[in-house]
């Protein structure tokens, strides 16, 4: 099993290298911001190093939360807990 572990924020977060999508390597994706629900015709990009975009179609990923940021979507990252004790990272595999 393949994980990404990814520092947004000041913390860390795991997540499954599986796309919800079609099983894509997820964690192999950019890493970037993206564009922000604005008006028709208005366009502002934001959230920059906190977005992962799948490298097979695109679909992107809120980091923190591992939610897909399409409207209405219910697709989401699976991942695990990770805890930081004494300058060392431990990922909950339970
Ligand atoms: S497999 Fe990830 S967007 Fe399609």
């Amino acid at each position: 099993m393949e994980m990404g572990i990814f520092y947004v924020g000041g913390s860390f977060y795991a997540w499954r290298n599986v796309c919800p999508h079609a099983a894509a390597p997820v964690c192999k994706g950019l890493i970037n911001g993206t564009t922000l629900p604005k008006d028709v015709y208005e366009y502002e990009f934001g959230r920059e190093n906190q977005i992962l975009r799948c490298p097979w179609h695109g679909w992107e990923f809120d980091l923190v939360n591992g939610h897909h940021l399409a409207p209405d979507s219910n697709a989401k990252l699976r991942g695990f807990e990770v805890k930081v004790e004494d300058g060392q990272l431990y990922v909950m595999m339970s």
